[in-house]
């Protein structure tokens, strides 16, 4: 991939992110960077995955629905009563229209980097690894655990992340989307059938 191509992204989408959403796109961006070299994945596009993953996030909610409907990007009920869910979609709309990416696995690790997916790739794991536990997270809990079961065990993180993201969604009674569900039962079923096999 050729250096201009996230150097431009990069002053893009400086210009639409405050200060603090912006260390958090750079610290998902070093992240997803380290994760993979640990892992031996490209690491430019996992630099580019990080730094865009989050490009559709600033657009209020009325504003992403209004995005949706004129790029004919399809809505659920579920991100109809939390719009700020159709950030992951809009935002890959985005990096593939606006940012120039022409790469599908990119695409792909933006628009699954909130729910996760079944049978991700290596890609789509990091990203989404990388957004919970990049240096400027502080809120959730065992993210020092997390920190380093990332670089130790990425699909035993990836499940026990998806775990405690449901069981903090259901605490507060937000609305879950049903592919995060559906991502978690897989991981669980996955590592049970290798837990089985050892
Ligand atoms: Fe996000
Ligand atoms: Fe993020």
């Amino acid at each position: 991939m050729n250096q201009s191509k996230i150097d431009k992204a990069r002053k893009k989408i400086k210009r639409h992110q405050d200060g603090e959403r912006f260390e958090h796109t750079l610290g998902v961006m070093y992240t997803a960077a380290a994760l993979a070299m640990k892992y031996e994945i490209d690491i430019d596009k996992s630099i580019l995955a990080g730094l865009l993953h989050d490009c559709a996030k600033h657009y209020t909610g009325s504003k992403k629905l209004e995005l949706c409907k004129k790029y004919h990007l399809p809505v659920s009920e579920s991100e109809k009563e939390n719009p700020g869910l159709l950030h992951a979609k809009l935002g890959a709309y985005l990096a593939e229209h606006k940012y120039d990416v022409e790469d599908q696995e990119i695409l792909d690790s933006i628009t699954w980097h909130t729910t996760g997916r079944p049978n991700m790739t290596m890609l789509d794991k990091i990203v989404y690894i990388a957004d919970y536990i990049e240096p400027n997270r502080n809120q959730a809990p065992n993210l020092e655990y997390f920190r380093r079961l990332a670089f130790e065990d990425l699909d035993k993180c990836l499940y026990e992340i998806l775990e405690a993201s449901l069981s903090y969604l259901k605490t507060r009674s937000e609305v879950i989307d049903p592919m995060t569900e559906q991502t978690y039962l897989f991981y669980k079923n996955e590592l049970s059938n290798i837990t089985r096999k050892e």
